[in-house]
């Protein structure tokens, strides 16, 4: 019987990833809590939302308060306090005008802005019909290049568009993050369901779960990006986390 690999970093998104059965988020809780006393874990919540709508969903569901909170798709980091981490923010605002990049997006009929509350500093957000995905991207993002603008654009859930500046995402914040801490990928767990979270797979040799409910872009973003160090759960959410944490002997 090989050893457990002791966890140093867990890293998850949270709607339909930890969050979306709550009795599977109560045992997956109470084993990250105990390792997170035990042998320092620290976990951090990669989310979507703002932070003001992260704090909406703990106040419904029961979350663990966690050591960083990625919020806004990786563009805000908040390490225990209420602003965003600075250094990050000055990573992000090279070449990033927001302005320029709303008056282009307005110009297609078919992107409807996102509430006002989830317009970040650093994200430009959008509703956007699956069926016109494949019409407006490309044709966005050469618009925006030939402003000589640098964005990466993450369609997610059949619905969601955000505009973000070039290494703004998730997984560039979880590598910004293990650089501070000093953690190595191999001791790092990262936790997703769709196209936003598609950043947290591709830069490093982190360990992935994808759970069972995953959506179709991230699906068929690990079918052509197959790597052993990345695994794909028969459970949804929190059980398929929990399942992943098995086959990677990071619990017993
Ligand atoms: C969250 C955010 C939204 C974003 C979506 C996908 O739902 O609130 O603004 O578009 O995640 O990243
Ligand atoms: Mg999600």
């Amino acid at each position: 019987m090989s050893l457990l690999t002791p966890l140093a970093l867990l890293v998850t998104d949270l709607d339909n990833t930890l969050v979306g059965d709550d009795s599977s988020l109560e045992q997956l809780n109470q084993i990250l809590d105990r390792y997170r006393r035990n042998l320092g874990t620290k976990i951090v919540y990669a989310t979507g939302r703002s932070r003001t709508s992260y704090q909406e969903l703990a106040t419904t569901k029961q979350l663990l308060t966690p050591d960083a909170l990625i919020a806004a798709v990786g563009t805000e980091i908040y390490l225990g306090s209420a602003t965003p981490d600075p250094e990050w923010v000055n990573k992000l605002s090279v070449n990033w005008h927001r302005e320029k990049i709303a008056a282009i997006a307005s110009q297609f009929a078919d992107l409807e802005p996102q509430p006002q509350s989830e317009q970040r500093p650093f994200k430009v957000s959008y509703y956007l019909s699956a069926s016109v995905v494949s019409a407006v991207v490309p044709r966005l993002q050469e618009l925006i290049s030939d402003r000589g603008l640098d964005v990466e654009i993450i369609y997610s859930g059949n619905k969601d568009l955000d505009i973000l500046p070039r290494g703004g995402d998730k997984g560039t914040a979880v590598q910004f993050l293990r650089d501070r801490w000093q953690i190595d990928p191999s001791q790092t767990v990262v936790c997703g369901d769709s196209g936003n979270d598609i950043s947290l797979f591709k830069y490093g040799m982190e360990r992935g779960i994808i759970v069972g409910n995953a959506q179709s872009e991230l699906r068929l973003w690990d079918e052509l990006h197959p790597a052993d160090y990345h695994y794909l759960a028969i459970a949804d959410c929190a059980e398929g986390i929990l399942e992943g944490l098995k086959y990677f002997r990071f619990v017993e």
